[in-house]
């Protein structure tokens, strides 16, 4: 029961004790900011969480079909990879940085746990049209076609993935422009450029459908300091100026310096 006092209603509270209406408007109030706190943290989390997250490789293992039972390449390993985002994986030769590629790629799947792009599971996408369209590769080593030019080899990515646009020819020589590649390069063999402007050509081609994410095996492995830090330059500009994710694989210090986030893979038999 209620008393009025001095226009303070004095009641009792859930615990039998006797407090003031002001009492129970000050506390009211609080439990309020208190949930509105928490509604604000949870809209947050909701926004900021699995939203940006283009990558989840969660609990993933794997091992080679020709492996002892428990000998794994790569042993439950987890790492998210946000869009707009630069990240480098980092380990020593045999950690299974590699293996970790060739599963994100979608070209091996893992022996147990799962990877998940764009909040889908690779096992229930259809992994042609994933590496067609939303993953872009490059390699150490180019994997171009030496006898071909710079644009025929850009050209005939767009044609491989089923690109239907028109003036493919400029579109590869806008692409070029953009990895610093001069219009007058278009025409020349690949077999005629320098390792650098072939890697240049090689992330030219790996554009050339727009993927959502770039992923990169030793991207920057066999240039001089001035070239990596042109072509890390230009996969910086990628995350943060379009919003791609950008996942390199390294053994150097100049890309780990740079990026935003670096993963360590451990050897299965250290961790
Ligand atoms: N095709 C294969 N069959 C069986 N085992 C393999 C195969 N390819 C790689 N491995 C093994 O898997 C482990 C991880 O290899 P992976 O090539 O992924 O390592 P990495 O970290 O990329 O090494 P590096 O820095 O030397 O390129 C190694 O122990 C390797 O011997
Ligand atoms: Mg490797």
């Amino acid at each position: 029961m209620a008393n009025k006092k001095n226009n303070n209603y004095v009641s009792k509270d859930n615990l039998g004790k006797n407090v003031s209406q002001n009492e129970i408007k000050v506390k009211n109030k609080e439990n309020k900011d208190v949930s509105n706190q928490k509604e604000k943290k949870e809209v947050k989390e909701k926004n900021t969480s699995p939203k940006d997250i283009i990558l989840r490789i969660k609990n993933a293992s794997y091992r080679y079909s020709d492996a002892e039972e428990d000998d794994y390449a790569l042993k439950n390993v987890s790492f998210d990879f946000e869009s707009g985002k630069l990240y480098a994986i980092r380990g020593r030769s045999g950690t299974g940085k590699t293996t970790l590629l060739s599963l994100i790629s979608g070209l091996e799947k893992c022996t147990e746990g799962e990877i998940i792009f764009d909040g889908k599971s690779l096992k229930d996408m259809n992994l042609d049209k994933y590496r067609n369209s939303d993953i872009g590769i490059v390699f150490q080593s180019y994997n171009l076609l030496p006898f071909m030019t710079a644009v025929e080899n850009i050209v005939l990515s767009m044609d491989a993935n089923g690109l239907k646009i028109k003036n493919k020819k400029e579109k590869a020589i806008e692409l070029m422009e953009k990895v610093g590649l001069k219009a007058s390069y278009a025409n020349r063999k690949v077999l005629r450029l320098s390792g650098g402007e072939q890697q240049r050509v090689a992330i030219a081609r790996s554009l050339s459908y727009n993927p959502k994410m770039i992923i990169a095996d030793e991207p920057t492995g066999n240039l001089d300091k001035q070239t990596e830090t042109e072509i890390l330059d230009i996969f910086k500009k990628l995350a943060h100026e379009e919003n791609k994710c950008v996942i390199i694989v390294t053994h150097s210090q100049n890309v780990c310096d740079i990026v935003d986030k670096i993963y360590d893979l451990k050897k299965v038999q250290e961790k």
